[in-house]
């Protein structure tokens, strides 16, 4: 069940969840396609600084749990 904490777009009742499941599958999402998919942030627009925020920790989050890159064995 959502509840208000949830929505980041009250104007198209866009759930954090929401973003963050078209996150995973586009990691470099952008306000634009936000809006394109949902709707969010395109009536009265004071969601856009709430949809940055979650980006933002989206980002943050996915850079915390990108794996490093396999390390390179030494030759001899
Ligand atoms: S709260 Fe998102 S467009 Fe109004």
């Amino acid at each position: 069940m959502s509840t208000v904490d949830d929505e980041v777009c009250f104007c198209f009742h866009v759930r954090r969840q929401q973003v963050a499941i078209l996150f995973d599958r586009h990691p470099d999402l952008q306000l634009p396609q936000i809006a394109t998919r949902f709707g969010a942030g395109t009536a009265c627009g004071c969601c856009q600084k709430r949809l940055e925020k979650v980006l933002a920790e989206l980002r943050t989050a996915a850079a915390k749990h990108a794996k490093p890159p396999p390390s390179v064995a030494p030759f001899c």
